[in-house]
């Protein structure tokens, strides 16, 4: 499973991405606007020199017909045409833009996506990438990591190419149990993964060796 960071916080990138365990990012509306930025053109210009050479950098579209989705995602593309993945929304319009992106080999991701029936619609229509919110299912008593799982043996059953990014993921278990499911990919906030490298043990272990080799008088020049 690749670790795409979610985020639009460019110190966060720039951490993961020095720590060589970032395969892409994921943007929304809430998050641009969370970080303060003001010039989404120049936010993932400033991704994409951050990350590793044609890493994904999913770019969300907030207009509403197909018309403007394509005119939308065209435009973005061409802020960086080896990163951006064009975010839309799963509904009619969504689909039929993601058929007329295609034509320009204009890639996908599926967002806002909560059912596996959703899902196989968003195959069909040739995304790249589908992202089911699990922790937002989750938040109102539904089972999220359930239809992650069933997008999984569906897209296998059938042979389908698309992608599963589990999305909306709220705590470290949650990158376990997408990770046994077979996710493709979980895209995470920075702290998860922050969450999902330490252990008290490790820091532990850490200072035992420092004190233990400082005491011990003995050289590794
Ligand atoms: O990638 C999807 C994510 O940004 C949504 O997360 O926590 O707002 O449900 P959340």
């Amino acid at each position: 499973m690749r670790i795409f960071l979610d985020t639009a916080v460019i110190e966060e990138i720039k951490k993961g991405a020095a720590m060589g365990v970032v395969h892409g990012v994921t943007t929304n509306p809430t998050l641009v606007a969370r970080a303060g930025h003001k010039d989404y053109k120049a936010v993932v210009r400033e991704i994409a020199a951050i990350l590793p050479e044609a890493a994904p950098i999913s770019v969300e579209v907030v207009s509403e017909t197909v018309a403007d989705m394509v005119a939308d995602g065209k435009r973005f593309y061409a802020w960086a045409p080896d990163n951006v993945i064009v975010k839309l929304p799963t509904n009619a319009e969504g689909l039929q833009a993601t058929r007329e992106l295609a034509k320009d080999g204009i890639q996908v991701n599926m967002t806002l996506c909560f059912s596996a029936n959703q899902a196989l619609l968003a195959a069909h229509a040739g995304v790249t990438y589908i992202s089911p919110f699990l922790g937002r299912l989750d938040d109102i008593g539904h089972d999220g990591m359930q239809v992650v799982k069933d997008i999984i043996e569906i897209y296998d059953m059938y042979g389908f190419a698309t992608e599963v990014i589990a999305a909306s993921i709220r705590h470290p278990l949650h990158c376990i149990a997408a990770a046994k499911a077979g996710a493709h990919i979980a895209t995470i906030p920075f702290k998860i993964l922050e969450q999902m490298l330490k252990h008290p043990l490790t820091d532990k272990g850490i200072e035992q060796f420092a004190e233990d080799w400082a005491k011990s008088g003995a050289t590794n020049t």
